[in-house]
């Protein structure tokens, strides 16, 4: 890597020549459905670096979007998969056997959350579990209800997009979704949709929603499957609910036999301190769905049910790569490389420090209106000012291109938060000079407004 100081390295203004060169290629010929925060091209990665097309080097503080949480290419896992690649690349796992689908489901059920006797659902994305944890719901409960958050992101698949809602472009045009989705307000405790300024009074109130309103005035409760939710939402802005929340939730759930249905596709396999999110709060869900970081970067998608939950029948769910045995091995190489090493305890203690230092910057900011989150799953929301919150969309923007360019690649969440998600192993001077970057950029923005 030559000489550590020197990063990160920025030797032509990005987006340089030879990037320009690709992005009008991609104007092209390239979906322009796309997200695309800003025209980072990429040509390689290795750890917590990513170096772009025209040798820029650049920290990496998104894990490419919370996937590589053991950092990229990691030797360990990269062995793995090309040891699997050697023997076995796909063979329908929906319709045959394999070991490594097996020995991945093994340690999934040993990892999940709750002590119930757990079995795995196998697809290759976020959406494909959330898709199988929403019809396993449906066929399990035969109830057809489904309760979800606004703010929520479950993915962009028809089902899953139905119980998505942080922003309208995700649905636009796109209706009719699913039916008998009902959207319920999150605790934001930042911006409690229910006006109050503490945390567990909204969070409470939250709860007394769902069950006074909702299931007491148009849902039947016995007619309800799931209620589907992010242990702490991301796309919506890295949105950590108030301590009693789940608790409260899952006694709800109870009540009525509703099941709870826990997304920790971008929150889990390690990335706030512990294997799944869920576990910050001591509640059992009944299913939990894991995708991104649990393949490190090689397709993957998992639905965990409690084993009396997944009794759907044979022929009921399925798909062709769903499992495949690369991806597997890739997501026990994975799983070992975080336990080895000991990376669960190292993202709570650097996630704690981090947040300390950002809260500090928020004491002398005019803009940093909260500084939130557990482990390396940290938002920083950006404000017009402290006392109306109005949320500071283009300076957010500003602070999220100019990292970029010095160097940091850095993306937003919601409508103004700075998400920090860097990888769980990520070398403590990358990580505090990416913050002083991060930090200078903010005081920039502010200087002037
Ligand atoms: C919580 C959550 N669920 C589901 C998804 C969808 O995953 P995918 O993009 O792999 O379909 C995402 C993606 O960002 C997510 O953050």
């Amino acid at each position: 890597m030559g000489d550590r100081t020197e990063i990160p390295k920025i030797i032509v203004t990005p987006p340089g020549p030879k990037a320009k060169e690709i992005l009008e290629r991609d104007k092209e010929v390239i979906s322009p459905s796309y997200v695309r925060f800003y025209p980072l091209v990429v040509d390689r990665a290795e750890g917590s670096l990513v170096h772009d097309v025209d040798g820029n080097i650049y920290i990496d503080l998104n894990s490419g979007l919370a996937v590589m949480n053991v950092g990229h290419k990691h030797p360990k896992v990269m062995e793995a998969a090309k040891r699997q690649m050697e023997k076995l690349v796909h063979y329908s796992n929906t319709d045959f056997f394999y070991e490594p689908s097996v020995k991945l489901a093994e340690k999934l059920v040993e990892i999940a959350p709750g002590s119930s006797k757990r079995r795995v659902y196998f697809g290759n994305s976020g959406a494909e579990a959330v898709e199988a944890a929403l019809k396993l719901s449906r066929w399990h409960t035969r109830r057809q209800y489904i309760i979800a958050f606004i703010g929520a992101f479950h993915g962009r698949t028809y089902g899953a997009v139905s119980l998505t809602a942080s922003k309208p472009v995700q649905r636009r045009y796109f209706s009719p979704l699913l039916p008998s989705i009902i959207h319920v307000p999150y605790p934001y405790a930042y911006r409690c949709p229910f006006g109050t300024k503490d945390p567990e009074e909204c969070a409470q109130r939250t709860i007394e929603f769902i069950e006074e309103w909702v299931l007491s005035k148009y849902t039947p409760p016995e007619e309800v499957a799931a209620i589907f939710f992010e242990p702490i939402q991301g796309e919506g802005g890295y949105i950590v609910p108030p301590d009693n929340f789940f608790l409260e939730l899952r006694k709800l759930a109870d009540r009525y036999g509703i099941l709870l249905v826990d997304d920790e596709v971008q929150a889990g396999m390690g990335r706030t301190g512990k294997w799944w999110a869920i576990e910050h709060w001591g509640v059992e869900p009944d299913i939990v769905t894991s995708a991104k970081a649990l393949g490190s970067g090689f397709p993957i998608g998992a639905a965990i049910a409690k084993d009396e939950v997944m009794d759907w029948e044979g022929g009921s769910h399925a798909s062709t790569f769903g499992g495949n045995p690369v991806s597997c091995a890739a997501g026990l190489a994975s799983i070992s490389v975080i336990e080895e090493e000991k990376l669960l305890d190292r993202a709570s203690r650097l996630g704690n420090e981090v947040i300390k230092r950002l809260k500090e910057l928020q004491e002398r900011s005019r803009i940093v209106g909260d500084v939130r989150g557990k482990g390396f799953m940290i938002g920083v929301e950006l404000v017009k000012d402290k006392a109306t919150k109005k949320p500071a969309e283009k300076e957010a923007r500003e602070v999220m291109i100019r990292t970029w360019r010095s160097g940091v690649a850095v993306i937003t969440a919601g409508k103004s938060v700075i998400r920090i998600a860097p990888p769980l192993n990520i070398p403590e001077e990358y990580l505090n000079r990416a913050l002083s970057i991060l930090e200078e950029k903010v005081r920039e923005v502010e200087s002037e407004l």
